[in-house]
């Protein structure tokens, strides 16, 4: 992805995530998510929650995004847009559960990282990860 200006990132990343958001496996909740994540590299990686008959494995689409991400050899993220809503009908803010929030600390800067949350109409909301996601637990809390 060319690097435009902040609300033209904000724009396709949330157009990415809302396709993604299509592609939801949700049998069971019926909550479609899709999650789009801009690297450093400018290269974006998208995902849909996937539920589980057993509920417990299920993955949300934050997870799915990173996920795929690391395993093609990017660790490095600028951004994430994070879409949802009921059969995929976008009623208001789908924001990130604490899993993903942790997920995201462990590869992300929490001041340079920014979450968007894509709400109805075009709306968005724009937070840092440090916002979502203080005094996180992360590799500084560990000794090695
Ligand atoms: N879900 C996500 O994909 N991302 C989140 O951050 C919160 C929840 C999914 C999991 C489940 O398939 C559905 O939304 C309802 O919880």
């Amino acid at each position: 992805m060319k690097r435009t200006n902040e609300s033209e990132i904000a724009k396709e990343l949330i157009l990415r995530a809302k396709e993604a958001m299509m592609r939801a496996y949700s049998p069971y909740s019926g909550y479609k998510v899709g999650a789009a994540l801009l690297t450093e590299k400018g290269n974006i990686y998208t995902g849909c929650n996937i539920e589980n008959s057993s509920f417990t494995p299920t993955v949300c689409a934050e997870r799915c995004a990173l996920f795929k991400a690391v395993s093609e050899g990017e660790t490095e993220f600028v951004a994430i847009a994070i879409v949802g809503g009921k059969n995929g009908v976008i009623e208001g803010f789908f924001p990130p559960c604490g899993v993903c929030r942790q997920v995201m600390s462990e590869f992300c800067e929490p001041k340079n990282f920014t979450v968007y949350l894509g709400g109805k109409n075009d709306e968005y909301k724009r937070y840092t990860l440090s916002e979502l996601f203080p005094e996180s637990f992360d590799k500084g809390n560990i000794e090695l």
